[in-house]
C-alpha cells in the first residue's frame, strides 16, 4: 500500500521511518540527498492533514546513548529544505505534543530494542503514530523495530521514496526489458559473491571490473602482478564463469589494462594487453580503451543496465577513465530513451557524480547495503513487512 491508499489524515500522526544516515564532515552534512528524497513523503502527508513524526538512525551507536551520534543536527537542515519548522524530540516514549507539524525523534539506535527488533520497543514506537510509513529503502535490509517490527502493529504504507526505489529496481532486475546488462565493479569478489551468482542467473551480459576483475583474470591464468587479487577464490571465480556459460550470461572481463606502481593520482602508468608481462610491483588500476569499447558496444544493444561499483580506481585520475567513459555512454543512451539505467550501492553514486552523470541515469538508488542485498535476490525485511 502506498500513500495514495490513505485519504484523510486530519488529526492523525504519521510515523515515518526515513534514512538520515547522511555523510558528515566536521559537523557539516556533505551530501543531503537522503534528506531531499524524504521531502515528497513529508509534504504529501502534511497535505493530507497529518502531523509527521520522523524516525531515523545515525551511525551505529549499538543500543547506547552516544551524544556524538545524536540526530539533533539534522532537524535544522531538514527544516531549511522543507521550508517549515522541524522540531526535535529526544524521548521516544511519548508523542511530541508541540506546535510544529513535523518532528524528528532522536537516533532510534540509542535503544537496544531497535536492532534486536524487540516487540516491546516496536510497540512503544507504534504508539508514536496512527499510521506507519516506511520511506527508508536504504535501511530495509535491516529487520529492526523501526523498519520491520512496527509495520505489523499499525496500518503500514510505503512512502514515495520507497515506492520510487521499488519501481525502479523492478524495472532493472525484477521485470526488465531485455537484453539486460550488468556492470559490477569494486575491489573484492568476496564481498559480492552472492550478488555475482544471482546476476549471472538473470542477466544477458555482465561486465566485471575493478579489483574484483583481477581475481577472475588470475583464475583464467593471466598474470596480475602485484594487483589486488583474492587468489584463494580462484575456484569460486571459475565456478561463476561456468555458471554464467550454462545460464547464457555473457561475461565481460577487461581486455586491456592500465597499470601503475604507485597508488596516487597521475602516477606514471601504461596501458597494455592482458598478455604483456607485469612485474611484482605493477598494479592494475583501470580497464583500458579496448575494454570500454567492447562494453559500450554491448551497452548499445542493451535495453536495461544495472550498475554497481566502479571499473577502476576512479578516485585517482587518470584511473577513472573507464568508469567515466562507461558512465557517460550510459547517460547518453538513457537520455535518448534507448536504455533504462539503474545504479546504486556504495561507491557507485560517488563514481557517477564524479563522471557528472548521476542525474542522467534513469534512477540512482540512495541505498548502499540494501541495494546490494536486493541485487543478491534477497528478501528485504523492511519491504516484506509492508507486503504482509
Ligand atoms: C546505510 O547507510 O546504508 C543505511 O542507513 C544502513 O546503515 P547500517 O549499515 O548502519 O545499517
Amino acid at each position: 500500500k502506498t500513500l495514495d491508499d490513505v485519504s484523510d489524515l486530519n488529526g492523525k500522526t504519521a510515523l515515518v521511518r526515513v534514512d538520515f544516515n547522511v555523510p558528515v564532515e566536521d559537523g557539516r552534512i556533505t551530501d543531503d540527498t537522503r534528506l531531499r528524497v524524504a521531502l515528497p513523503t513529508i509534504k504529501k502527508l502534511l497535505d493530507k492533514g497529518a502531523k509527521v513524526a520522523l524516525l531515523a538512525h545515525f551511525d551505529r551507536p549499538k543500543g547506547k546513548v552516544v551524544p556524538a551520534m545524536s540526530l539533533a543536527f539534522v532537524a535544522p537542515a531538514l527544516s531549511a529544505l522543507l521550508g517549515e519548522e522541524v522540531a526535535f524530540a529526544e524521548c521516544l516514549d511519548q508523542r511530541y505534543e508541540g506546535a510544529a507539524r513535523v518532528v524528528l525523534y532522536e537516533n532510534v539506535r540509542f535503544h537496544p530494542g531497535e536492532e534486536a527488533n524487540d516487540a516491546g520497543f516496536a510497540k512503544q514506537l507504534a504508539a508514536l503514530g496512527d499510521i506507519y510509513v516506511n520511506d527508508a529503502f536504504s535501511a530495509a535490509h535491516r529487520a529492526h523495530a523501526s523498519t520491520e517490527g512496527v509495520a505489523h502493529l499499525i496500518p503500514a504504507y510505503a512512502g514515495e521514496s520507497m515506492r520510487r526505489e521499488l519501481t525502479a529496481l523492478d524495472k532493472a532486475l525484477g521485470n526488465p526489458e531485455r537484453p539486460t546488462l550488468g556492470i559490477v565493479g569494486g575491489s573484492k569478489v568476496s564481498t559480492k559473491l552472492d550478488l555475482l551468482k544471482n546476476l549471472v542467473g538473470s542477466l544477458d551480459a555482465l561486465a566485471i571490473g575493478g579489483g574484483m576483475a583481477n581475481t577472475f583474470l588470475y583464475a583464467q591464468g593471466h598474470d596480475v602482478g602485484g594487483s589486488l587479487c583474492e587468489k584463494d577464490l580462484k575456484d569460486t571465480a571459475l565456478e561463476i564463469l561456468r555458471e554464467a556459460e550454462t545460464k547464457g550470461c555473457k561475461i565481460m572481463l577487461p581486455l586491456d589494462i592500465v597499470v601503475a606502481q604507485e597508488f596516487k593520482a597521475n602516477a606514471p602508468h601504461r596501458t597494455q594487453s592482458l598478455n604483456a608481462p607485469l612485474s611484482a610491483e605493477d598494479k592494475i588500476f583501470d580497464a583500458g580503451p579496448l575494454t570500454v569499447e567492447a562494453l559500450t558496444t554491448v551497452m548499445e544493444g542493451s535495453k536495461t543496465l544495472i550498475w554497481n561499483g566502479p571499473l577502476g580506481v576512479f578516485e585517482l585520475p587518470p584511473f577513472d577513465a573507464a568508469t567515466v567513459a562507461a558512465a557517460k555512454f550510459a547517460a547518453s543512451q538513457t537520455k535518448s530513451g534507448k536504455l533504462v539505467a539503474v545504479a546504486g550501492g556504495g561507491d557507485t553514486v560517488a563514481a557517477l557524480n564524479h563522471a557528472g552523470v548521476a542525474d542522467d541515469m534513469t534512477f540512482v538508488s540512495t541505498a548502499g547495503g540494501a541495494f546490494l542485498e536486493w541485487m543478491e535476490g534477497k528478501v528485504l525485511p523492511g519491504v516484506a513487512a509492508l507486503e504482509a
